[in-house]
Parts: structure tokens; sequence; C-alpha cells
């Protein structure tokens, strides 16, 4: 069998099921059990994309041609260890391959006080969170074990690097916009 079997049924199933069903949160909920499903085995994602520099690189993995869905790779540095706080402006769901992380709910403060954080959900290889919607979408995320090598897949309602999404300033409770982007200049190849 294909080492990119699992990657290959996830894109086909995950296509289908944006075609047939159009309700958000049947999405994220249907998406979610196919990426529980993805993220039980690692060895469909080459290790092109587990490259560990200093810094944490968000990779796209697949985008939707009708910008449904997006499949993005997470892959922790050696030295930064914590994203800054953001929102998502889609549905989300995430869940790790390898090592740990933490998420941690922030909530802005409507009188320009600093964020007060909310809920911790720590995550280890083969689980599965949700983002927006009925979950929080504001949060920041820590690599549990900095310095050692981590990997998260994404699965987004959206093209998550070229939407406009906040970031906040956790002193202030100020956001602004951005576009985040991809690090990567290919894409894995699920036909190998
Ligand atoms: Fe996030």
């Amino acid at each position: 069998m294909s080492a990119a079997q699992p990657l290959r049924a996830f894109l086909r199933a995950m296509t289908l099921l944006v075609t047939e069903e159009t309700d958000a949160r049947r999405q994220q909920a249907a998406g979610a059990e196919l990426l529980r499903t993805l993220v039980a085995t690692s060895g469909w994602l080459s290790p092109g994309f587990r490259s560990f520099g200093p810094g944490f690189r968000q990779q796209i993995l697949y985008g939707d041609p009708l910008e449904r869905f997006s499949l993005i790779g997470f892959v922790w540095g050696t030295e930064e260890s914590v994203t800054p706080v953001h929102d998502h402006g889609v549905w989300g769901a995430v869940g790790v391959l390898e090592g740990e992380e933490v998420s941690v709910e922030m909530v802005p403060d409507a009188a320009g006080g600093p964020m007060r954080e909310g809920r911790r959900d720590r995550l280890g290889a083969g689980e599965v969170m949700l983002l927006g919607l009925d979950a929080y979408d504001i949060h920041k995320v820590e690599n549990a074990r900095p310095g050692v090598a981590g990997v998260a897949i994404h699965l987004y309602g959206g093209n998550i690097g070229a939407i406009d999404r906040q970031m906040f300033d956790p002193a202030t409770s100020a956001a602004s916009l951005v576009k985040t982007g991809y690090d990567n200049p290919t894409l894995p190849n699920p036909w190998v």
C-alpha cells in the first residue's frame, strides 16, 4: 500500500463531505472524525514536511480548489514554543501527529485591559480538538515539550492562509487583521 494512502483517503472523504454537507457545524464534526483517523498514523507525512528549524512553520498540505477547506501541517521549531494570540475566522479542528501541545483560550477585555486565560486543552499524539463555532476561537498554542519535535495537523473550513484573521495584543486586548500565508513552496504528493 502507498504510504500516502491515509492522506489520499482523507482528501477524498473531505471533498465529498464539503460537497454533500453545507452546514458548518456538521462539516466540522464530520471533518474532525476524518482528522482523527488521519492522525492515528503518521507515516503518510513525508520527512520534508517535518523539518524542525528554529521557528514554527505553517505548511499547507492541501487546499480545496473551491477553498471550502484546507489541511495544514504545523511544525514546532526548536526555539519558539508559543504562538501569538490569534483567531481563525473559520471553523477548525486540530489533531496532534507527533509531540504534545497546549491550547490556551484567551478572552479579550472589552475595556482594553489584559486578556484573561480561559480553558487549557492539552493534546497528545492522536488527539483532536475543535476551534470556533461552539468551541472557543481565540487562543495561543504552546509546544508542551519545547525543543522537541512536534507536528500538528489542522483542518479549517476555508483557505486559512488567505483569509483575514485577528492577532491580539494580550496586554491591551487590541486586535489587528492579518493574513498568515504559508511557509512551504511545495505540497506533499498524495499520489505516490
Ligand atoms: Fe490557532
